[in-house]
Formats: C-alpha cells, structure tokens, sequence
C-alpha cells in the first residue's frame, strides 16, 4: 500500500488525521513533508494545522530514525551536571545533530526533559537501556561499542 492510499483509506474528514498520522508512523517509521502536503490537501486542512498538532504528538517523528536511539536528558538535574557536554560530545563524534539523524543512518540524537532518576544525572538513554553518571568520555566509548 502506498503512503496515499493508507491516506485515502481513511474518512475524509477531519477527524481522520490522528489515525492517518499514526498508521503512517507505524509503516515508515516516520512523516514526511510530502505525506504532510498530502493529508492536508485530503483532509482539507492546513500544513501548519498538522504541525501543530506534532508538536504534541511525541511518538510521530519527521525524519527517518536511526539504528540505534540515543536518548540524553535535558532535564534540569543533567543539565546541571554536564548533559550539554556530552550532547555535543555525540554531537562531533558521531556526526549527527540534536534532534537529527546521522547521515548514515546509525544514530538518531534525541533529548528528554526527565527520566525520573535525578539522583544518578546526567542520564543517556541507548536503544532503551539507561546509563547514569554519563560523562562525555563514557557515553562515547558506550556507544561506539554498540554501533560499530
Ligand atoms: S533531570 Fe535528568 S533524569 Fe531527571
């Protein structure tokens, strides 16, 4: 099945976009512009309308994701112990930029505002596994024995 017709096979209503943008999410992995200019067009609403409403939509991703998911606290316990530091220690090492995936496909570079273990910050989350205490120099080393 095509991106349009899962977008065709929905209503034509309104009501239809949650569930167009979820089954879509579930088949690719994520949205892109050109099935966003799609269910617009369908549905007969805006762009802007539906990226509003993936401003709330956490589990819809815009850009292909990763092999692997590394997720880095910025609540305000990891900030305060470096969480910036070894975002942009992935950042250089890994060639990839917060919120993006790296070119070639391995990482995606994600942040969270709180996992709940303040008291073990900064906290990086890797393909589901937490690691506290991360210092820059561990969450590199960390992941390069899971992506190379
Ligand atoms: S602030 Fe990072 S786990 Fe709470």
């Amino acid at each position: 099945m095509t991106n349009k017709e899962i977008i065709e096979s929905y209503k034509k209503e309104k009501e239809s976009l949650y569930f167009i943008l979820d089954e879509l999410q579930n088949t690719n992995g994520f949205i892109s512009k050109n099935d966003i200019m799609e269910i617009a067009e369908y549905l007969g609403i805006s762009e802007k309308e539906i990226m509003i409403l993936l401003k709330y939509k956490k589990n819809i991703k815009l850009e292909k994701q990763g092999k692997n998911i590394v997720v880095v606290c910025k609540g305000p316990n990891c900030l305060k112990k470096g969480s910036i530091n070894i975002i942009k220690a992935i950042e250089k090492e890994f060639n990839v930029k917060e919120g993006h995936t790296s070119l070639d496909g391995r990482i995606t570079l994600e942040t969270k505002n709180c996992f709940k273990k303040c008291s073990f910050a900064p906290n990086v989350e890797v393909n589901g596994k937490l690691y506290s205490n991360c210092t820059k120099e561990s969450i590199v080393k960390i992941l390069k024995n899971v992506i190379y």
